[in-house]
């Protein structure tokens, strides 16, 4: 018997990865498939319940992903969330329809019958719904229940067959109850077992990795983030001195962030090898505007950068990356549109002289990585960094990316830093940074008028970066951290906040 598991069906939506995130959070192990994943793959006795996920498109249409009708023969727990929700209505001769105006964002819901699925939820609860259709009739045999105001099937289930449903995406952390809703999907539904303990991969993984590398040289891409840093300690617990840990310094880091990583790594017993690229990027950069340009730039002269290495080291066989889960999932390698394509993914590319790839954390999350790292003895500072880009300040400055430009978002960045730490808030925010704005507006100095560039500071709360909301900050810190940054930072005469919630915007600025 392999690992046991829920299958998530991605027929496109944003939150996939996070309702896989949801079930693990339950300690039963969860992944993200295709929708038209084979019938015989899902008969896997391993597969112990499906999740229809949400998607962009309308089941009615030909053209958008459908599912063979024999998955409800498996009798295996199926949850339709969203697309999915109506993927089970239309396939079992319910209704589909388009609404005249779509539901988005927060709204309540009443619960209607006895429902399996909402068992222990409140009698009036907040979602978040995001939809233009909505089931208008159910297939026979199923019942509803819950509604919304514009919603009047919002959720519905028929026991017998096992099948349960919601409009709305109990996934995302904007509904108020949505763990208990998965969790009584994971635990009384499909009567999973909570034994999912990443640390039970350290041994394994080392295992796998001496197999795979054997005799072989490895080149790791270290940024001195979790992700990477947790990859370094897994393969150098695996390899030893076999592994060389390559960390590109491309000039688009944090202030003072160079010295500071290849300090704390000087003090492990690794071949740590530090490359200054950072004219290399700025010029490759010149005039770029498009975010997902400079991501595909910095990537691909990430690339370039480590095997011109490799080559002065004599023969390396593979290159490691720390590429996690969301990485894959949200750089849109499966079925849902690609937002932001993550730099550090996409394979090999063929060029490279690599005989191959080798990404230990590629099925886990930031928070299992994090267990990982502990796992593995890893300091808290290090475990507990906030994360940052691989793309780094240049998709935290819009439009083009200049010298200039660099050193104004790295000052006025090291200035809320400290002033949150100052503030003990560092272990609250989640992530927390500034961005430079392409907007330049007028200001007073003096008895001069100025004409210069808003910084924008973003402070996020989440636990797992698919979602989020912004923190709220004491009026009398945030009006510290704005004198600060326009008296101390050279090019900057305004101070914005972002209050927006991801969805709808996203954590970075591009
Ligand atoms: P967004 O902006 O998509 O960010 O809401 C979610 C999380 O991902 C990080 N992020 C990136 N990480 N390469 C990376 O390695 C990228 O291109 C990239 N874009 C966003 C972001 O900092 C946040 O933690």
């Amino acid at each position: 018997m392999g690992q046991q598991k829920i299958v998530v069906l991605d027929f496109g939506g944003q939150y996939n990865e996070l309702i896989a995130r949801r079930i693990r959070q339950c300690h039963v192990y969860s992944e993200v498939l295709p929708y038209n994943t084979n019938i015989k793959t899902l008969q896997d006795a391993d597969i112990l319940g499906i999740v229809f996920t949400g998607g962009p498109n309308s089941v009615y249409k030909q053209e958008s992903p459908h599912i063979s009708k024999d998955i409800f023969k498996l009798k295996k727990p199926i949850l339709g969330i969203c697309y999915g929700a109506q993927l089970i209505a239309y396939e079992l001769n319910g209704m589909v329809e388009t609404a005249p105006v779509s539901e988005y964002g927060r709204i309540e819901i009443s619960k209607k019958n006895d429902s399996k699925l909402l068992k222990g939820i409140s009698e009036n609860t907040e979602v978040f719904m995001s939809h233009t259709d909505f089931v208008s009739r159910l297939p026979e045999g199923f019942i509803v229940t819950s509604s919304s105001k514009n919603c009047p099937i919002a959720s519905f289930e028929n026991d017998n067959l096992n099948i349960y449903a919601t409009q709305f995406h109990p996934e995302v952390s904007h509904t108020v109850e949505g763990q208990k809703i998965i969790e009584n999907f994971v635990y009384n539904i499909v009567k999973a077992k909570p034994t999912w303990k990443p640390e039970s991969f350290v041994k394994t993984k080392i295992q796998e990795i001496k197999e795979k590398v054997n005799d072989g040289t490895v080149l790791l891409g270290l940024s001195g983030g979790v992700d990477s840093s947790v990859t370094a300690a897994l393969l150098s617990k695996a390899i030893g001195k076999k592994l060389y840990c390559v960390f590109v310094d491309h000039g688009l880091l944090r202030k003072n962030e160079a010295e500071e990583v290849e300090k704390a790594f000087k003090e492990y017993d690794l071949n740590f090898i530090k490359v200054d690229a950072s004219k290399l990027f700025l010029n490759r950069l010149s005039g770029v505007t498009d975010p997902e340009q400079k991501r595909k730039i910095v990537g691909s002269t990430f690339l370039e950068v480590f095997e011109k290495e490799a080559k002065k080291l004599g023969e390396i066989d593979y290159f490691a990356q720390g590429t996690i889960y969301p990485d894959r999932i949200e750089s849109g390698l499966g079925v849902s549109a690609t937002i932001k394509s993550h730099h550090n993914v996409g394979g090999l590319p063929k060029k490279m002289n690599f005989k191959g790839l080798i990404e230990p954390l590629d099925n886990l999350f930031k928070d299992e990585v994090r267990a990982l790292g502990k796992e593995l003895g890893l300091p808290a500072d290090l475990i507990n960094r906030q994360p940052f880009p691989g793309p780094g300040l240049s998709i935290r400055i819009i439009g083009e990316v200049t010298e200039e430009k660099v050193k104004i978002v790295q000052d006025a960045d090291y200035i809320f830093r400290e002033e949150i730490k100052n503030a003990q808030l560092d272990t609250t925010i989640s992530q927390y940074f500034a961005a430079l704005s392409n907007l330049k507006s007028v200001g007073v100095m003096g008895d001069s008028r100025t004409y210069e560039y808003a910084i924008v500071l973003r402070a996020v709360i989440t636990d797992n970066f698919m979602t989020c909301k912004a923190y709220h900050f004491d009026e009398g810190l945030m009006t510290k951290i704005a004198d600060r940054i326009v008296n101390e930072v050279k090019g900057v005469n305004r101070v914005l906040y972002d209050f927006t919630s991801k969805p709808p915007a996203t954590i970075e600025l591009e």
